[in-house]
């Protein structure tokens, strides 16, 4: 019998000597190979449904660092485009889509059924990764959750405050939880599709959960996830689940428990030791060394790796940054991490 995966171990609620670690964005702007691809594909987007390019990003750094996980190269946004929005992505500036501000926007997108002929790309991509990664890595999915998502739906771009999005909510609830209803068949669709496919593990991106305040978390953040978790785990009881509150703060205690989800993946905006104490309790974290290190580099990091490291020690713990490593960030950093968290 080949050994366990260490993702898995941790996701299955193991204490490890030595945690098992990823990063997120780990094929991106920093990484010069990742550019060549990216030049070779075209744009952003042609490369996200290019499958063989896409795979090849994804295992670049896994060649380059060896890491434990490999997450699937694609973005949150290919689900609004498959249920029929508009979407480009300005370069230096971000994505742009068609907005939706009124019932006949709405009334316009696709079905959760519909979401496969445009997506069936990203599917492919799974399948090849399945295929060519080692067999020690793990094969993360994922999917944004709904309030994120619906925030540049909304928005048509990424905003500050997710202004035009609460605006919404709050002016025409009936609308806004159209969408977030659409959003949770669809992402349910599509996981589902990617598990189907060979992805191990999911991840659940609420990148903008932590501008949710009381209720509104609960109805926009953890119901959504709740909904979700319960559906992947009916039809896939074995596929661990990450859920990824970002800037949940407090709302982080409890969250695991509430959603079902597997492990909570941790922002920097909480302090490590914080999180042994409250979210730890027989349930995976993951996270959340500032991702700013990764462009700083020298002492500061290996202090601050160490410092999670054991503090997050007697539970299970997959490292990983806070939030994405930045196109500025020194490729040299990333291994020294590494080196750090595997007591090299
Ligand atoms: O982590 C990985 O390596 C896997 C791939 C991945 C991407 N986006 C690739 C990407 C994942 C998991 C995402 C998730 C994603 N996409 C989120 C949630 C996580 C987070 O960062 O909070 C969000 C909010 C998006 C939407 C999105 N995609 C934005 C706002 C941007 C522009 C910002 C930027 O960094 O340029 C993107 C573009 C994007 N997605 C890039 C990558 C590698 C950069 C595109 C490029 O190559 O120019």
């Amino acid at each position: 019998m080949t050994e366990k995966k260490k993702i898995l171990r941790a996701l299955a609620g193991e204490t490890l000597d030595t945690p098992p670690i990823w990063m997120m964005r780990q094929a991106g702007r920093y990484l010069p190979e990742y550019k060549a691809t990216r030049a070779q594909a075209g744009d952003f987007l042609s490369l996200c449904y290019n499958s063989e390019l896409a795979a090849e990003v994804t295992l670049q750094p896994i060649r380059r660092y060896g890491f434990d996980a490999a997450i699937l190269f694609a973005d949150i946004l290919l689900l609004p485009q498959a249920l029929g929005a508009e979407l480009w992505f300005v370069t230096g500036e971000g994505p742009r889509l068609s907005t939706i501000e009124n019932q006949e926007d709405f009334d316009k997108l696709k079905s959760a059924a519909e979401i496969d002929e445009v997506l069936n790309p990203v599917y492919e991509t799974v399948r090849i990764l399945s295929r060519e990664l080692p067999s020690e890595t793990t094969l993360i999915g994922f999917a944004g959750m709904p309030w994120t998502v619906a925030t540049y739906m909304v928005a048509g771009r990424g905003t500050p405050d997710q202004g035009p999005a609460h605006a919404l909510k709050d002016s025409n609830p009936a609308l806004f939880d159209q969408i977030i209803d659409l959003l949770i068949e669809g992402t349910i669709e599509y996981l589902s599709k990617q598990i189907e496919a060979g992805a191990e593990v999911v991840k659940l991106f609420d990148s903008w959960a932590g501008s949710l305040k009381g209720d509104d978390f609960d109805r926009y953040a953890l119901e959504p996830a709740k909904k979700i978790i319960a559906a992947l785990k009916a039809r896939h009881p074995d596929t661990p689940i990450i859920a990824f509150p970002r800037g949940a703060g407090e709302r982080y205690v409890g969250f695991a428990e509430a959603t079902g989800a597997d492990c909570v993946a941790l922002d920097d905006g909480v302090s490590a030791e914080w999180a042994a104490e409250n979210v730890q309790k027989g349930v995976c974290v993951q996270g959340n060394l500032k991702s700013s290190h990764m462009v700083t580099g020298g002492d500061d990091l290996v202090r601050e790796t160490r410092k999670i490291v054991d503090a997050l020690s007697n539970g299970p713990h997959i490292f990983n940054l806070g939030h994405g490593i930045t196109p500025d960030a020194d490729p040299e950093n990333v291994q020294l991490m590494i080196d750090t968290v595997r007591g090299k």
